[in-house]
């Protein structure tokens, strides 16, 4: 499924190397939920990565066609296809090497990520479903919430259609680096792009553990009272957007972007680049959990190592062991209704 091309040197986005190749392999993505708050702008930055060479985009809203077509403007190379309904959905998996997920519904005010499980756990199994059957094989990025759940049933789905391979289910965290390196770069007076801050446990509330003791480079406060406040500002990040949407939805633009720069760090590792970073909530034994957030490094096969989380802080460890039982229920909740 992949075309060969001849030898180009391409400037990959979100600060990536430049990077040569011998041969480039261009890529089918299929964005599931493209019509979406995320789908929307998430597929604009896709349509514009040098490493794809088709972009399907599939939701059930009658108007994904007209999205298709717009963004099938842009002069860029990438062919875009639209895809509406449940019977044009393998047409948009078949060939797919990655599939990223936004499809489900989001939060409104008063409303925590588990809230969403009964809407978004069966949009997830239906889908993991069909990827099961058009594209096993396909590197599977999930941004729908709740992250800690939906992971575990598109895990338990895959297993079920007897192709299940841990390395290509992961859970996309990715907003959570972002706001990490955003908030200590503004307390810095730093360009945020030259911070890295780990982020590993899950994606809601008290199982987003930032681990600033290793903020890249150092970040600037040393009073526990305000690692605290900061800490506590990004576990409640995505809240505050969406009291700030006062009922119109939560992340979109910010999640379009993580969700673009995640997808390049698979696309990256599919074309054999080493050593490329991101965090995600990915099947390991780091912890007491099955699924753990975590740095990982990318490769031909989707994920390629675990890389951990090193040497932690006490303050750091104690958050880590509060957040424990909050994510070992939300596996389990996931892990059971795809088994029922
Ligand atoms: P949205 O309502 O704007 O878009 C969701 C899209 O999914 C809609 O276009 C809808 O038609 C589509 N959809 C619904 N059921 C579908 C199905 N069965 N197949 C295909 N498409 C389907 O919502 P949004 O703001 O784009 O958020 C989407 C999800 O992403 C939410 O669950 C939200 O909580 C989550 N989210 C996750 C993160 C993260 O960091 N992982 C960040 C932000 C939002
Ligand atoms: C986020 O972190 O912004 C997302 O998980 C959306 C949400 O509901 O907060």
């Amino acid at each position: 499924s992949r075309a060969l091309k001849p030898v180009v040197s391409v400037a990959l986005q979100n600060g990536a190397k430049n990077f040569s190749t011998t041969s480039e392999m261009k890529i089918k993505v299929a964005v599931l939920g493209a019509g979406g708050g995320i789908g929307q702008p998430l597929s604009l930055l896709l349509k514009q990565n040098p490493l794809i060479s088709h972009l399907a985009l599939y939701d059930i809203a009658p108007f994904t066609p007209g999205v298709a077509a717009d963004l099938s403007h842009l002069d860029t190379p990438v062919k875009v296809t639209g895809h509406k309904g449940p019977e044009q959905l393998c047409d948009a998996l078949t060939d797919s090497e990655v599939v990223v997920i936004p499809a489900g519904m989001p939060r409104k005010p008063g409303m925590t990520r588990d809230d969403l499980f009964n809407t978004n756990a069966s949009i997830v199994r239906d889908l993991t479903l069909c990827i099961a059957s058009c594209c096993p094989k396909a590197i599977i990025a999930i941004i729908t919430n709740p992250v800690n759940s939906m992971v575990p049933i598109a895990s338990e789905v895959m297993k079920k259609a007897g192709v299940y391979d841990p390395n290509r289910v992961l859970g996309v965290t990715t907003l959570d680096i972002v706001r990490s390196s955003t908030f200590v770069g503004e307390i810095n007076g730093v360009d945020p792009r030259t911070v890295k801050v780990p982020v590993i446990g899950g994606h809601s509330g008290i199982t987003i553990i930032p681990l600033l003791s290793q903020s890249q480079p150092p970040c600037k406060l040393t009073d526990p009272a305000q690692i605290d406040k900061l800490t506590k500002r990004i576990q409640e990040a995505g809240t505050e957007v969406v009291k700030a949407k006062a009922g119109f939805g939560s992340a979109t633009l910010s999640m379009g972007y993580s969700g673009a720069r995640f997808c390049n760090a698979i696309l990256r590792g599919l074309k054999g680049e080493q050593n490329v970073v991101e965090c995600a909530f990915v099947k390991c034994s780091l912890a007491e959990s099955e699924y753990f957030a975590t740095p990982i490094t990318f490769g031909k096969n989707g994920m390629d190592k675990v890389l951990g989380y090193g040497k932690i802080n006490e303050y750091e460890q104690k958050i880590l062991s509060q957040a424990m039982p909050e994510l070992l229920k939300n596996i389990k909740k996931g892990v059971e209704f795809a088994k029922k």
